[in-house]
């Protein structure tokens, strides 16, 4: 009770923040330790799991009813814990939208970079940044696996957008910074006139390669090793991905890859920009801000953008026709065209 009359102020919202780091890691331990895995065969009881997963009882217990409290899994009279939808669909490994890896990533890669986020405010210098070959080859090469997933939905989109269904000449696709392949695989699923030229780090490519062997798509693809801001990416592309590249380059950077991507595409050409963004305003979405902080910790001039920034830097480029392609999810595309 408010004894001015206003509403109460209560520190019901600090106490939940503090806490937050805990659903993230309970989940990425129950991942790391197979719990989804092993009751995708079937619901069963704490020891049951414990036995098969050969994890302890007395680790398991709160785990799983944590998990079960949140509605990651169920848990009928018996005791015993079932998967929910969601976790059946995206926590299970070897399921096609598997996103284990990046809750994992996330837990044990990016959550230890954080813990020095109070010397990087007092800074603004991040522990390392990795949009450079020396310190984030190796980072992005345990990155982009678990990452394919959360931008496959929106390949399909641009694909839709694309009308590639209905190509009826060769469709040339330069994927800068293409870690996973996940653009380029996503595009050339949908056309057979669709080529595929991957640029990223060497080390990177080595992933894209494999995973452009899995999914069948190797004689499509082709290999610009090397710096994008160096590497030569020729001209007459008639489509140019760049797929959560900006927010790690910053404005300066971003401003002057867009122009090398311009001079790079046929006239008629498309760009399409994978980003998460943030509104104009810079008060939400959640996922835009929080973002901008893991930009801050982990690149030198990285952040989140507004589709209405990204459009402005487009347009002074000389690009037209801005268009969002929102898939759902956390990520849009960002798309335009050269005269
Ligand atoms: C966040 S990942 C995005 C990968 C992929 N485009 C996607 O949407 O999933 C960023 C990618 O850009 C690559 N990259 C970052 N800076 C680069 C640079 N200067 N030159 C070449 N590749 C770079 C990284 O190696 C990584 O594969």
């Amino acid at each position: 009770m408010s004894t001015t009359g206003g509403p109460a102020v209560t520190p019901e919202r600090i106490m939940e923040i503090v806490w937050g780091y805990a659903p993230p890691l309970i989940l990425a331990a129950a991942v790391s330790t197979r719990v989804f895995d092993v009751l995708d065969a079937g619901p069963k009881t704490l020891e049951q799991l414990a036995a098969v997963s050969g994890n302890s009882v007395r680790g398991l217990r709160p785990i799983l009813n944590a998990l079960a409290g949140f509605g990651f899994l169920t848990k009928d009279p018996e005791g015993r814990f079932a998967l929910s939808p969601d976790s059946a669909a995206f926590l299970v490994r070897n399921k096609p939208g598997y996103l284990g890896g990046f809750v994992e990533f996330s837990a044990w890669n990016l959550m230890p970079r954080w813990q020095q986020l109070r010397e990087m405010v007092r800074t603004g210098k991040p522990g390392a940044a990795v949009n450079q070959q020396e310190t984030g080859e190796e980072f992005f090469q345990q990155l982009v696996e678990p990452i394919f997933n959360m931008s496959y939905p929106a390949t399909q989109a641009l694909a839709n957008a694309l009308g590639l269904e209905s190509a009826d000449g060769p469709v040339r696709v330069l994927d800068i910074g293409a870690g996973s392949g996940v653009w380029g695989i996503g595009l050339a699923q949908r056309s057979k006139q669709v080529s595929v030229t991957a640029v990223d780090f060497p080390g990177v490519l080595d992933v894209t390669r494999k995973m452009a062997e899995r999914f069948g798509m190797a004689d499509r693809f082709s290999y610009l090793p090397g710096d994008f801001h160096d590497v030569d990416f020729g001209t007459g592309h008639t489509v140019i991905t760049i797929g959560q590249i900006l927010h790690g380059e910053g404005e300066q950077k971003s401003r002057v890859l867009l122009k090398k991507a311009f001079a790079a595409l046929e006239s008629g050409g498309t760009i399409a920009i994978g980003e998460i963004l943030v509104n104009q305003d810079r008060l939400g979405p959640p996922m835009g801000l929080i973002f901008a902080v893991n930009m801050m910790a982990n690149t030198d001039a990285g952040d989140t953008f507004s589709f209405e920034e990204i459009s402005d830097w487009l347009k002074d480029t000389g690009f037209v026709n801005f268009r969002k392609i929102d898939p759902g999810g956390p990520a849009a595309v960002v798309v335009a065209d050269k005269p």
